[in-house]
């Protein structure tokens, strides 16, 4: 069980993509269950129609390629988000672009949608049907002349193998892209997606940014409501900087891990006053422990996502955070995730 502490003073050896990349490749190596079936039924959930054996999602940016969703299941997660994937490929922004920050159990990253394109990603997708619930976030291209029609072509191209699809408007490192979450752009591009999705397509997710303004997230839950939007994701990194001690604390891009937790858990607040209650909402940022996934449901999210504290807790996150939820659901006499959410 105490593998990783013994294994990660040799990880952090290595600068932090290529960490990653090892990570993925061995996962990748590893025959996929694709399940997520072993877990207690207080810890089984429905959201947006979709059966999840457990609330704890791996966030978007770990698997971006889909490389190896079915192992990430494997792990003990109830989703797997890939992604974010644009229509055409792209390599990002020049290396480094990926910053440990070990005092802090932070990461900044400024990756700009590195990824080999949405054709690649669906070959994969489209091979084993899994039983276990994979989702599709996507986004724009850098050089997208009309961005919104490249959400239109991710929702068209994904939606067949995506359990749900995540709309991505809330990336730091692609200049302008979060200008989608003005209230015109958005409603623009919601009505798009919707019409794009059509009556038979997967439930739609939007993710958004933890900086954001009051008027700005009385406007997001709106234009949200309003098109139907299946879930919220709250939220993706932060370009605001909290008091930081590693000397990594001055690279440009995202901020994640435990400085974003107390930001994304007052958006999430935020975000359920501004919705009543009416879209579930997916809560995300400085998640590491069972602990904080049980704080963030109280605080009203039905789901909850994380990717930093992998880095820094090890592959067996995921299922000590799920045995540890059962234990705080049942010391509090929830029979359910869903009695817990918004239960503060
Ligand atoms: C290296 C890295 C890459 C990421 N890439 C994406 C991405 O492609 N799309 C996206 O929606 N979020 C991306 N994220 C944001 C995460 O999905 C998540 O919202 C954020 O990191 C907060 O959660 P955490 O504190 O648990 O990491 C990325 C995060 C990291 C650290």
């Amino acid at each position: 069980m105490a593998f990783y502490p013994l294994v990660r003073p040799f990880v952090f050896v290595l600068e932090a993509e290529r960490a990653h990349r090892l990570s993925l490749a061995g996962l990748g190596a590893l025959s996929a269950t694709g399940d997520a079936e072993t877990f207690d039924p207080v810890l089984r959930t429905r959201v947006a129609n979709l059966d999840f054996a457990n609330p704890i999602g791996l966030a978007a940016g770990y698997d971006k390629d889909a490389t190896a969703p079915g192992q990430l299941l494997g792990l003990g997660f109830g989703f797997v988000e890939v992604g974010t994937l644009t229509p055409l490929p792209q390599a990002g922004n020049p290396r480094p672009r990926l910053f440990r920050l070990v005092e802090d159990r932070a990461v900044i990253n400024r990756m700009g949608f590195n990824n080999g394109g949405q054709q690649a990603a669906l070959k994969r997708l489209a091979r084993p049907r899994r039983k276990g619930i994979v989702g599709v976030n996507i986004g724009a291209n850098k050089d997208a002349s009309d961005r919104i029609a490249d959400y239109v072509t991710g929702v068209k191209a994904m939606a067949d193998v995506a359990s749900y699809l995540t709309v991505n408007i809330s990336s730091p490192n692609t200049p302008g892209l979060r200008s989608l979450q003005d209230k015109g752009a958005l409603d623009d591009l919601l009505a798009r997606v919707m019409e794009a999705r059509g009556p038979l397509g997967p439930p739609v997710f939007l993710k958004v940014a933890p900086d954001l303004e009051p008027a700005d997230i009385d406007d997001i839950a709106q234009v949200a409501t309003s098109h139907h939007v299946d879930a919220l994701i709250v939220s993706n990194t932060t370009i605001s900087r909290p008091p930081l001690k590693s000397t990594h604390a001055g690279e440009s891009g995202g901020l994640s891990g435990a400085p974003l937790k107390s930001l994304a858990h007052q958006r999430l607040r935020d975000f359920r006053k501004a919705t009543g209650g009416s879209i579930p909402l997916i809560g995300v940022g400085g998640i590491a422990s069972a602990e904080d996934a049980y704080d963030r449901i109280r605080a009203g999210a039905s789901l909850i996502q994380l990717y930093s504290a992998l880095v820094y807790e090890g592959p067996g996150l995921a299922r000590r955070i799920a045995d540890g939820l059962k234990a705080l659901l049942e010391r509090d006499g929830f029979a359910n995730v869903a009695q817990a959410v918004g239960s503060e």
